[in-house]
């Protein structure tokens, strides 16, 4: 039944209140039934009319028919009514899927928050390394994680059955048996497989720097992961020194942990570089002297002797390029020297986190402080 405006006998404010309520709720029903301009047309007369709209109607009855003693409380009542009705009519519209106003969305309620993402703590750095060494004009190269034989030990030079594989526990993919050894695949134990694959592509001279995975059988604990990253690095060229090596590294280092840090070399070995060393900077902690605080604290991160060790590195052996001669890498043509560094422990040194496995974890708490 469509609303008529009630005469009043009660001039109660309760009673100016209901008459009000219903008032007010014909004209939102009636609003939320608009579905073509006709019937906004016709809503916003019956309504609005001057003549015998129903806000006239009610001006009329209810205002001008008060009994004196009640017309100041019906003119508060009918100017709120008035107010509130105007601005339905002034907000009535044609829904554009003809659906009911009520059904709407309300477009001024704010959304969802969806949480910004941020990078791991173990990109973050690798990406930092990679862009020291992209200034420096390296390009990224990339390799499998699941590797072969070949490219993991025999071309760098880990003949089949030397001990020197021992020196990296492999994780072996099952039933490669019936194929000859070389092709069996394994998960890789470092980045340097990409240094052949690379160089397989790739005449000299080049300059690279290879992020990426790999897996070794070690157990889990604080310092072990049997997953963790790396970063291999590989120039070539003719005339590559062993002095470009340590000036190379020597800026990196200082690029990395800031301009104070000391570089240092010490005799090391790896099948794939002679001479080969590792290299120590001083303990970015500590500063060097194995002392912590004011009370001289021993540094753990250095084990108090001021120095850590960040990589191993060399001068690609001439066995190695070899493997590769055909493609432009005569050892007696070219040289070049070769790096390797484990990010997963450079990031757990630059955070100052003691346990690797939070890396792993997922748990949102930990990585959020990174964000
Ligand atoms: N691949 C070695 C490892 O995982 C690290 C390494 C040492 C890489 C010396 C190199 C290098 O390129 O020249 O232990």
């Amino acid at each position: 039944m469509a609303y008529t405006v009630p005469k009043l006998t009660d001039y109660s404010a309760a009673a100016l209140d209901r008459a009000a309520a219903d008032s007010h709720h014909a004209c939102q029903s009636e609003a939320a039934a608009v579905r073509n301009d006709a019937d906004l047309k016709s809503f916003r007369d019956r309504w609005m009319a001057r003549k015998n709209g129903i806000l006239t109607q009610i001006n009329d009855l209810w205002l001008k028919g008060a009994p004196p003693e009640a017309k100041r409380e019906a003119g508060i009542q009918v100017n709120r009514l008035k107010a509130r009705i105007t601005e339905l009519v002034e907000g009535a519209h044609v829904s554009p899927t003809g659906a009911l106003d009520s059904e709407a969305v309300d477009i001024s309620l704010p959304g969802i928050r969806r949480p910004i993402g941020a990078e791991h703590p173990v990109i973050k750095t690798m990406h930092e390394i990679v862009g020291v060494f992209e200034k420096l004009g390296y390009s990224v190269a990339e390799g499998p994680v699941v590797e072969t034989d070949y490219y993991n030990f025999e071309a760098l030079n880990f003949p089949p059955n030397h001990p020197a594989r021992d020196t990296q526990d492999t994780l072996f993919i099952a039933g490669q048996k019936a194929k000859p050894q070389r092709d069996r695949l394994l998960l890789r134990t470092h980045t340097s497989p990409v240094q052949i694959r690379t160089m397989e592509k790739l005449r000299p001279p080049i300059r690279i720097v290879i992020p990426g995975k790999v897996h070794r059988n070690d157990p889990p604990d604080a310092s072990h992961s049997p997953m963790f990253h790396q970063i291999e690095g590989l120039a070539v060229d003719t005339n590559i020194t062993f002095g470009d090596l340590k000036g190379t590294l020597d800026h990196a280092m200082k690029a990395l942990f800031g301009s104070s840090v000391k570089t240092h070399f010490r005799p090391s070995f790896f099948p794939f570089t002679e001479p080969s060393a590792e290299l120590y900077v001083t303990c970015f902690i500590c500063g060097g002297s194995g002392k912590r605080g004011t009370d001289n604290a021993p540094c753990r991160p250095c084990k108090q002797t001021g120095w850590i060790e960040v990589l191993g590195c060399g001068m690609v052996d001439p066995n190695v390029f070899e493997f590769v001669k055909d493609n432009g890498y005569d050892p007696k043509k070219v040289s070049g020297f070769a790096f390797g560094m484990g990010v997963d422990r450079l990031a757990l040194l630059k955070y100052g986190v003691d346990d690797i496995q939070l890396f792993f974890q997922g748990d949102v708490r930990f990585l959020e402080q990174f964000g």
